[in-house]
């Protein structure tokens, strides 16, 4: 099956604070965006894998958002939750052109 990647505006870098989440929505599809200390921006989806939780309004700390409902620690990088719980969220690609902030949808 043929992959084809898509590329959407979702904000800029000027409506994005550093250190804090924001939720962004590409369709039915929601994102949570960091703007991290060190410039880079990640993104992941903005849903918790316990019960949901919005993680966009999480606490960062280095690689890590802490969920704002039960305290549960996941990567930004790579969507893995930390032990001792488990599970894991989605990661998306992003591309900065300019001002403007892209996510990198891969279609299959
Ligand atoms: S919903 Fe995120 S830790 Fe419970």
């Amino acid at each position: 099956m043929n992959k084809t990647l898509q590329r959407k505006k979702v904000t800029t870098m000027s409506e994005l604070p550093q250190h804090l989440g924001k939720t962004v929505r590409i369709g039915s599809l929601e994102i949570a965006l960091f703007h991290l200390a060190n410039g880079e921006v990640r993104a992941i989806e903005n849903r918790c894998p316990h019960k949901g939780g919005v993680l966009a309004e999480g606490m960062i700390s280095g690689e890590h958002v802490f969920c704002p409902m039960h305290d549960w620690k996941i990567n930004i990088f790579d969507g893995n939750v930390q032990s001792p719980d488990r599970g894991c969220v989605k990661t998306f690609e992003i591309e900065i052109d300019n001002d403007d902030v892209y996510i990198i949808l891969n279609n299959e």
